[in-house]
């Protein structure tokens, strides 16, 4: 059995990913927040798009779920606590919940902070986690109604998943979050490569995503805080970089 995971690119820095099964060409996808150009590639590949995964309620990461489940009776998880602002749910999911989709079986992990209601998707099996809004490659989600202590917790849960977990989040930030990091460690070598790195993709119009979770947690200042003082004076000062 091989899982395929490819990124669909969509509005100005969203993804939503994409993984279906080769042999089988069963498909899901995580935060389709828009319709008409991911569906266009789900035709293109003939996929039989049976399940959607929504990481929170804001509209770039639902906007397109109404028109799948319409178009293909698909089933949709999105977060308990967001039930009241995700109708078109058929599975409302709530922490440390499994999901089994075939050809992925994922455990809910709560994150609130970027909404009180975000959630990760991750599969110990595949090693992968989808982390929306909460984590981004070196950088984290904004507290749009969260606290830093809630958001810090929810970053202290990814941080204790294996080192060769690769993390899908929902949004192309990694260069500028790279420019703040390399502001707070202007000298770290590591931090200037990938940042290399991640200017030479971006250059070519390729993703720098996934990333590996060791990486973020050498790199990414927002898991390299050691306590939640440290955690809010980067989250405020990246509010205003
Ligand atoms: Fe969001």
């Amino acid at each position: 059995m091989s899982v395929t995971i490819e990124p669909i690119p969509f509005f100005e820095t969203n993804y939503t990913w994409l993984l279906y099964e080769e042999e089988t060409k069963n498909a899901l996808l995580v935060d389709p927040g828009d319709f008409t150009p991911i569906d266009s590639i789900i035709k293109d590949k003939h996929l039989n798009l049976q399940s959607l995964l929504i990481t929170h309620h804001h509209s770039d990461h639902t906007g397109g779920l109404r028109q799948f489940k319409e178009t293909y009776s698909c089933q949709v998880f999105a977060p308990m606590k967001e039930r009241d602002r995700i109708s078109e749910a058929t599975h409302y999911v709530q922490d440390m919940e499994q999901i089994s989709i075939g050809f992925a079986q994922f455990i809910v992990i709560n994150t609130p902070g970027h909404t009180l209601g975000s959630i990760c998707y991750y599969d110990a099996n595949l090693k992968i986690l989808f982390t929306g809004d909460t984590l981004f490659s070196l950088g984290c989600g904004r507290l749009f109604e969260g606290s830093p202590d809630q958001m810090f917790q929810s970053l202290q849960r990814i941080k204790s998943l294996p080192d060769d977990t690769l993390v899908y989040p929902a949004h192309e930030y990694t260069e500028d979050n790279g420019r703040f990091a390399l502001s707070l460690a202007p000298n770290n070598l590591a931090l200037q490569k990938r940042f290399e790195q991640v200017k030479q993709l971006r250059d070519a119009h390729k993703p720098t995503l996934p990333v590996l979770l060791e990486t973020e947690k050498k790199l990414n200042p927002f898991l390299l805080a050691a306590i939640v003082e440290e955690f809010t004076r980067y989250r405020k000062a990246k509010d205003q970089f």
